[in-house]
C-alpha cells in the first residue's frame, strides 16, 4: 500500500492542521497539558499520521502505527539518532563555556552526542556495574519502607513528594556516593539542599516543552521561562561542584568511587563534561522513576487481588522481610516484571519517542522527507482495542508466558517502547528497571496499601506526571 502512494506522488501529502502555537496552557485538542488525550483526538480526527505545525516552519509528524514506528527506527540503524529537544538547555550550556564543554547528552546531536554517549554508557549501561548498585539501592528502599511503616498514623494524602525524595536519595548515592538524608527533619524543610534539588530538576523539566515550542523568544533575550531554566540549572551545577569538591578534599571517608568519580578517571572526559552529565542524570533520573512507581502503586492499590499476587511472589522470593535482594531473586521476579510492563503500557513517562529523520521514509502511505521531526505516539496506540484486549484495564497477566513459552497476546515489537529504541535509548534503562523491581518487591513484601483518590491520569510536563495526589494508605503485613 505504502509503495503505491509513494510511486504515485513524491509530494508530501499528510494531513495538514491549522497553525497552533503558543496555546500550551489551554485544555483542548491541541493542549500540551495532556499530550496523550490530544493525541487520541488527533488520531480519531485525522487518522494514523498527523502533521501539525506547532512551531512555525517546523512541522511535527505524529506517528501512531507500530509499523511506521518500526520504519522510523529501522531507518536510523548505523546513524546517530537525533532528537529535537532541550533546545534552550543547549543554548544555556553553549553560552557558558566556563562550566560546560558541550550541550550535554540530552540536547546534543550527531557525532558530538556519540562522543559523550559512548564514554558515559560504559559504566551506566553495563549489566555488571548495574548489579553493583543493587545492594545500595535495596538499603535505601528498605529505609523508605520503614519510613512508611513508622508514619502510618500521620500518613499524608500525597506520597509523591516522598517518592521524589527517595529517588533523589538513590540518584545522588549512585552519582556522588553521598547520602543526602533527604528524609531527615532538616532536609524535609523547603529550603534544604534536597528540597531545592528536587525542585530544580522538576522546574527545568517542566519548562523544556514550552521552551522547545512556540516562538522561542529566548533566542533573543532572557524570557521569564528561560530565566527559570537558568536559575534551576545554576543550582544543580552548584550542588554538583560542591559535593565533588567536598569529596576530593576528604577522601578518607569514601566507601568506594562514585559514578562521577569513575567518569573523572576517564582520560577523554574532564570536570566540565562530568558536571553536564551530573545535571542530565538528575534531570532524567528523579522524576521518571518517581512517576513510574507512583502509577504502579496506583494500579496495585486499586486492584488488591493483583497486589496480593505480587505479595505472594515477594514472600516466596524473600523468606524474611529483610532478606537481601540478589540478582537471582530479580531474575525470578516474573510477576513483578509483568506489573512494571503493564504500568508502562498504560502510563509510560514518555508519550513516545521524538526523532529528526535522517532519510526520506514512507509512513502510512505518505512520503515524509528527511529532516522532518517525527514523534511516535506509543502511549495512545497501546490503549487502542486493535492492539490489546481490554486495553484500558490493568492486566499484568497479559505479559506472562505460558509453559510452552508463548505469550497470551501477540504484541508488535515497536508498540511498547517505554525506554525508547536503539543507540539513543535510555542510558540508564537497566538501572531504572532494577530500581523499580526492588521498590515493588520491598513495598509489597512489607506493606499492604489501599487507594483513597479518584481515577488517576497523567499531565504532560515533558515527562508524564500523575495529575492528582498519590493518595495511598499503608498498613504492615505480618512477617
Ligand atoms: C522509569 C524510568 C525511566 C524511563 C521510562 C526512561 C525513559 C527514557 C526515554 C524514553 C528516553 C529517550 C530515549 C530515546 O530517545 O530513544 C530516555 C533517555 C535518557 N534517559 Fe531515561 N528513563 C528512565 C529513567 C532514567 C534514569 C533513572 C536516568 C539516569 C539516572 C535516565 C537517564 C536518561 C538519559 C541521560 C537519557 C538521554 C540519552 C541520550 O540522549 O543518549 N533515565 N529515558
Amino acid at each position: 500500500m505504502a509503495t503505491t502512494h509513494h510511486h504515485r506522488s513524491r509530494v508530501v501529502r499528510y494531513r495538514i492542521n491549522k497553525l497552533h502555537f503558543g496555546r500550551f496552557d489551554i485544555t483542548g485538542e491541541y493542549s500540551f497539558n495532556k499530550l496523550h488525550t490530544s493525541g487520541l483526538a488527533k488520531l480519531r480526527r485525522y487518522g494514523f499520521l498527523v502533521k501539525e505545525e506547532i512551531v512555525p516552519g517546523v512541522p511535527t509528524i505524529w506517528v501512531f502505527r507500530p509499523e511506521d514506528i518500526a520504519t522510523i527506527f529501522q531507518a536510523e540503524v548505523g546513524r546517530y539518532p537525533e532528537r529535537r529537544s532541550h533546545l534552550a538547555l543547549y543554548k544555556y550550556r553553549k553560552d557558558r563555556s566556563d562550566m560546560y564543554n558541550t550541550g550535554g547528552l540530552l540536547p546534543t546531536n550527531g557525532i558530538d552526542w556519540w562522543r559523550l554517549r559512548k564514554e558515559f554508557q560504559k559504566i551506566l549501561s553495563k549489566p555488571r556495574s548495574v548489579t553493583e548498585y543493587l545492594e545500595d539501592t535495596d538499603v535505601v528502599i528498605q529505609e523508605f519502607v520503614k519510613f512508611c511503616q513508622q508514619h502510618r498514623e500521620d500518613q499524608t494524602d500525597d506520597l509523591l513528594p516522598f517518592l521524589s525524595r527517595l529517588f533523589l536519595e538513590l540518584t545522588c548515592l549512585i552519582l556522588f556516593d553521598v547520602r543526602m538524608n533527604s528524609f531527615s527533619e532538616t532536609e524535609r524543610h523547603l529550603n534544604s539542599r534536597s528540597s531545592r534539588l528536587i525542585d530544580a530538576a522538576f522546574e527545568t523539566n517542566s519548562v523544556i516543552l514550552r521552551l522547545d515550542n512556540g516562538l522561542r523568544l529566548w533566542r533573543f533575550w532572557e524570557t521569564p521561562l528561560y530565566k527559570k531554566l537558568c536559575k534551576s540549572q545554576n543550582y544543580m551545577e552548584e550542588v554538583t561542584l560542591q559535593i565533588l569538591s567536598q569529596r576530593s578534599q576528604n577522601t578518607s571517608t569514601h566507601r568506594k568511587m562514585s559514578l562521577l568519580e569513575e567518569y573523572l578517571q576517564n582520560e577523554t572526559l574532564d570536570l566540565k563534561d562530568v558536571v553536564g552529565m551530573s545535571c542530565d542524570l538528575l534531570l532524567a533520573g528523579i522524576d521518571t522513576t518517581t512517576y513510574t512507581t507512583s502509577f504502579a502503586l496506583y494500579h496495585l492499590a486499586s486492584n488488591p487481588h493483583l497486589q496480593d499476587k505480587l505479595r505472594r511472589e515477594a514472600t516466596a522470593l524473600l523468606a524474611a522481610p529483610d532478606s537481601p535482594i540478589t540478582p537471582e531473586i530479580l531474575n525470578n521476579a516474573t510477576y513483578t516484571k509483568a506489573v512494571i510492563k503493564e504500568t508502562f503500557r498504560l502510563n509510560p513517562v514518555a508519550i513516545g519517542i521524538g526523532r529528526i529523520l535522517h532519510v526520506d521514509v514512507v509512513l502510512n502511505g505518505y512520503h515524509v522527507p528527511r529532516g522532518t521531526v517525527v514523534v511516535t505516539q506509543n502511549q495512545v496506540t497501546c490503549r487502542l482495542p486493535g492492539y490489546f484486549s481490554e486495553p484500558n484495564s490493568f492486566v499484568p497477566e497479559r505479559w506472562l508466558r505460558s509453559k510452552d513459552g508463548t505469550m497470551k497476546e501477540s504484541v508488535h515489537p515497536y508498540l511498547m517502547l517505554p525506554f525508547g529504541h536503539g543507540t539513543r535509548s535510555c542510558i540508564a534503562r537497566r538501572f531504572a528497571e532494577q530500581t523499580v523491581q526492588v521498590f515493588l518487591l520491598r513495598i509489597c513484601r512489607n506493606l499492604r496499601f489501599t487507594w483513597h483518590g479518584g481515577t488517576l491520569d497523567a499531565r504532560t510536563f515533558l515527562i508524564n506526571k500523575p495529575d492528582a495526589p498519590i493518595n495511598v494508605k499503608f498498613e504492615s503485613v505480618s512477617a
